[in-house]
């Protein structure tokens, strides 16, 4: 069994971020980018490289162009091809080594609240919960066990495995196009936990406030980052993502630049290169959250900004939108001069992430698992995205849907002034949804140039299961306020009376 899913696995191939610029065709160009992910150790060596169809589809070239450019590095030696065995990266070695930690005290963590499961559940955040990769994740974690040595089972390092950290650095940076090695890993519970290591309690951590944020992101970290003492300062979003050119006396800001959280465009190349000017200038830092970053549907490539400057961006990441949040493992990629205070804001031990899931996730990247889930759900996601789309077109014409190249969620534009009873209609016919008003930073002003968009919906399409999927778009094309005259300051004609949030299931309005 383990044979012919190692096979498969490798039939697949590694997944790849590459980025195809320059003048010269498209085939030199896919010549230089491996070449320089070779040299520049983004791929490792005995990296199996993907099948030229796959490639070929995910940049949008021919498929010659990708067996050329193969043929061309191997003979020039950065590849090997064997028959029956694919094309790898030819063998090489990789630098780069930081201090070793000192310790300090260990911080708390506090879990979110669970709520009744609603009878469509769309909101974002989660990923198909039934698609979890049970036999792989079991293949896996069986094999970790098996081959873990006693020190395993001992007090961990609060850097994390160094298995893992060495899987991540290479899957990163052939996937996302991050610079790093191992060394500058640190393995942590999640997103909330990296930035609460960064953070700490009371001000005691390794940043300081204020810091600047979208105007819209998730309410959750800047409640996180209240109670930690850090002040958060909104900065204007609009379909180009966060108007960095607007950042005022901050020294450190947190983006979400593959996908802006939630409103869903990417961070514009200009503005991309201007935040890293931004941080240089300043002595600033970037926090990048790079939350759904392998989820793009486009063929446009947006590898992660910390490429840009290693030494000027934190990148954070986790398994939460790829696999499941249950997990609670993510990781911070650090400039060097923060890698000693992470791991004292850490402690002495690790004392969140489980050693034998770091274990079980280090051999579920290599074993080329991790990268066969991502383009499953890739698939599937594009497929569900693709169906909400042709529903609004169908059965909503009139509201723009945002946000679609990528991710897990998209954004409803609604006419303005009908947010709220739209969420109310949804609430009577028990879908569950969030309005865009839900994620604006209390202090984003509401009108002007940066505002971004006012009234909308966020629908997290990858939440229901595949089974429920059909339902909850039917119950959401329900829900939407009808076509009404711009302006108008009548409700949409679908609203039903005031109730409370947690209506009953099955409501007369449920037409
Ligand atoms: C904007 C954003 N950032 C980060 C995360 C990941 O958070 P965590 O790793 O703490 O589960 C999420 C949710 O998955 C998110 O929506």
């Amino acid at each position: 069994m383990a044979e012919s899913w190692v096979n498969s696995a490798e039939r697949i191939g590694a997944d790849l971020h590459l980025e195809l610029s320059g003048s010269g065709g498209r085939r030199a160009a896919l010549i230089d980018a491996l070449r320089e992910a070779v040299r520049g150790g983004r791929l490792a060596p005995g990296t199996l490289l993907p099948p030229y169809r796959s490639l070929a589809a995910d940049l949008g070239v021919a498929r010659n162009t990708v067996a050329d450019a193969y043929a061309e590095l191997v003979a020039e030696g950065w590849l090997t091809a064997r028959q029956g065995s694919g094309t790898r990266v030819a063998d090489r070695t990789r630098p780069l080594r930081v201090q070793p930690p000192r310790h300090a005290g260990n911080r708390p963590v506090t879990a979110p609240p669970r709520a009744r499961a609603p009878r469509h559940d769309l909101r974002q955040g989660t990923p198909d919960a039934s698609a979890f990769p049970r036999a792989a994740w079991l293949a896996s974690y069986r094999r970790a066990l098996q081959q873990a040595p006693d020190e395993v089972f001992g007090p961990g390092d609060p850097a994390g495995r160094i298995e893992l950290r060495e899987a991540l650095t290479e899957y990163l940076a052939r996937a996302r196009g991050v610079r790093t090695a191992p060394d500058r890993l640190v393995i942590c519970s999640g997103f909330a936990h990296g930035l609460r290591l960064l953070f700490g309690q009371g001000g005691g951590g390794v940043l300081r406030g204020p810091l600047a944020v979208e105007a819209y992101g998730l309410g959750f970290h800047r409640e996180l980052l209240r109670t930690a003492g850090v002040r958060t300062v909104p900065v204007p979003v609009d379909e180009h993502g966060a108007r960095v050119g607007e950042l005022a006396r901050e020294r450190a800001v947190l983006l979400t630049p593959a996908h802006q959280f939630p409103t869903g465009g990417p961070l514009h190349a200009g503005r991309r290169a201007a935040v890293i000017d931004w941080a240089r200038a300043r002595g600033g830092v970037v926090l990048e959250d790079d939350y759904d970053g392998e989820f793009r549907y486009d063929r446009k490539p947006v590898g992660a900004v910390q490429g840009l400057d290693p030494e000027r961006v934190i990148l954070l990441g986790s398994v939460s939108k790829s696999l499941s949040p249950a997990l609670r493992l993510g990781w911070l990629v650090l400039p060097e001069r923060y890698v000693q205070d992470v791991l004292a804001a850490k402690g002495e031990r690790e004392a969140w992430a489980s050693v034998l899931d770091q274990l079980s996730l280090a051999d579920f990247i290599t074993s080329g698992s991790y990268d066969r889930q991502v383009r499953r759900m890739r698939q599937r996601y594009r497929s569900r995205r693709d169906r909400l789309v042709a529903a609004l077109a169908a059965r909503a014409p009139h509201i723009e849907v945002t946000g679609v190249a990528a991710g897990l969620h998209a954004v409803l534009r609604l006419p303005p002034g009908t947010e709220r009873s739209a969420l109310k209609a949804a609430a009577w016919q028990d879908v569950a949804l969030d309005g865009l008003a839900a994620f604006r930073h209390p202090e984003a002003g509401t009108t002007g140039p940066g505002a971004g968009v006012q009234d909308g919906l966020v629908v997290g399409y990858a939440t229901p299961s595949e089974a429920g999927f059909g339902a909850a778009l039917e119950a959401l094309c329900e829900v939407l306020p009808p076509d009404a005259p711009t302006g108008s300051a009548a409700g949409p004609t679908n609203e039903p009376p005031d109730t409370p949030a947690d209506a009953p299931t099955g409501s007369p309005a449920a037409g």
